[in-house]
């Protein structure tokens, strides 16, 4: 038995931490392998609702290890809330372990994000510190949790934020910090969270020779891949499968399947080109019946038909094996529902993703129609409970694609779940 990846196949916020909590169930270990508190998952079981931002989706079950990648960027303070906030619901967090190669978020890389959003930059980030954070450690002037917990770091820590100081002060006219008092939040963090830290890479592989199933969790979605995605619309990391590998500290023969998880039509939050985006009564309709308002900011998130191009990109970057269709019931009361199977740009149709922006600006949806269903999903527990009009969607979805849907979502908990093939 081998590692699962968990991957979004659109813009983000496609039910990732949904599916995972619905996988782990039957998983061992569960890894976040890319990005930092700029996701948020939620998971819902039975009439309790869980907002996971830096801890995997695995939590819930108490038997199950949940790692923290050495790919993720750490917000020190965050995370310690919501452990706080996890153990206050009744969650067991004892087995959570943390990479000792991940990178510590800093206050400074939130301001500097909050500060460039104002300026020139505008992408619509979460400003969470992501973009900042992930630079330092490209540039290798970031700290690890290994780090922070060397003697020496006191003085490597200083001249970092000295210079952040004068890039803060010059540049942005912001105060900028006082070195000691930042030096007691990091190091009252790390005194916390010091007994989660190992080498993480080394319990995972552990954990695949043993024969162990592992799910490796996505944060964010292919279209904001810092390299497939639409540029510079996008996170500052590797959402995309391959992320996974390098995100866990495994190799690419260590992953048997990767499950892409699909919102039934399309959502973006922040700015950036979205072709099947509805700015009309449709999208608000679904933007009212899907409950889509971010996770992390609580922004309306735009809404649009589902776009087969996308997920034809996303089954080519992630060799996809299998499709994770949810969000269906969001469609329920349709008459029609709309797919876009092909651009048309300038009166020429395109059938890949375009890598140029203005090419995506400009690009028209090509759509075929399909019926709706017209009544309700999310009392369906088996395949063949769904009608067969939304079973044609789901079919539908597959045959663009060409991969398999192994699994259908048709509400929020974790109990509304169909299973057309299990994943492991
Ligand atoms: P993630 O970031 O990919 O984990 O997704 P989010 O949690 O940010 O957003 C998905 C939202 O849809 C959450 O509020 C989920 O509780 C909810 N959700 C997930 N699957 C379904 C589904 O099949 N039907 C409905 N109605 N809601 C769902
Ligand atoms: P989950 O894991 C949806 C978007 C932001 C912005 C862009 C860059 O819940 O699916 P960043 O703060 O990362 O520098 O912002 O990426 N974004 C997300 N959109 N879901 C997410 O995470 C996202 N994380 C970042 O809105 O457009
Ligand atoms: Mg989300």
């Amino acid at each position: 038995m081998s590692a699962v990846v968990v991957v979004g196949s659109q813009w983000g916020d496609e039910g990732k931490g949904k599916v995972t909590d619905f996988l782990a169930r039957k998983a061992d270990l569960i890894v976040r392998y890319q990005g930092g508190s700029n996701a948020g998952h939620t998971v819902v079981d039975g009439d309790k609702k869980f907002m996971l931002h830096l801890i995997p989706s695995g939590i819930l079950y108490p038997d199950k290890v949940c790692v923290i990648g050495n790919g993720v960027v750490l917000d020190l303070e965050l995370l310690l809330e919501e452990i706080d906030r996890l153990e206050k619901q009744g969650v067991d967090t004892s087995n959570l372990r943390i990479s000792s190669r991940a990178h510590i978020l800093m206050p400074y890389h939130k301001r500097l994000d909050e500060l460039q959003e104002l300026g020139c930059r505008q992408l619509g980030t979460t400003k969470r510190g992501i973009g900042p954070a992930y630079a330092d450690k490209i540039e290798r002037v970031g700290f690890r949790m290994i780090d922070a917990l060397d003697p020496d770091f006191p003085n490597r820590f200083q001249a970092v934020v000295r210079e952040k100081n004068r890039v803060l002060q010059t540049v942005y006219g912001d105060p900028g910090y006082d070195y000691e008092e930042l030096l007691n939040r990091v190091q009252g963090c790390m005194d916390r969270l010091r007994k989660y830290v190992v080498d993480t890479s080394i319990l995972v592989n552990n954990a695949i020779n043993e024969g162990k199933r592992v799910l490796l969790e996505g944060a964010q979605g292919t279209l904001l891949d810092i390299d497939h995605g639409t540029y510079p619309y996008v996170t500052s990391s590797h959402p995309t499968a391959g992320g996974a590998c390098v995100g866990a500290g495994v190799g690419p023969t260590r992953i048997a399947r990767v499950l892409g998880v699909v919102k039934a039509y399309t959502t973006r939050v922040g700015e950036g080109p979205f072709p099947t985006e509805l700015t009309n009564e449709v999208g608000d309709y679904i933007r009212a019946r899907g409950a889509e308002f971010g996770t992390t900011t609580g922004r309306p998130r735009r809404c649009g038909w589902l776009d087969a191009v996308i997920l034809r990109y996303a089954t080519r970057l992630n060799g996809l094996t299998d499709l994770a269709v949810t969000k269906l019931d969001v469609l329920d009361d349709f008459d029609r529902i709309k797919i876009c199977v092909a651009y048309k740009h300038k009166g020429k149709i395109i059938e890949e993703f375009p890598e140029s922006l203005r090419v995506l600006k400009d690009c028209e949806p090509v759509y075929v129609e399909v019926e709706g269903w017209k009544s309700g999903l999310d009392g369906c527990k088996t395949y063949e409970d769904l009608p067969l009009k939304a079973q044609r969607y789901v079919e539908k979805i597959s045959e663009l694609t060409g991969v398999p849907v192994s699994l259908v979502a048709v509400g929020p908990k974790r109990q509304q779940t169909v299973v057309l093939k299990e994943i492991f």
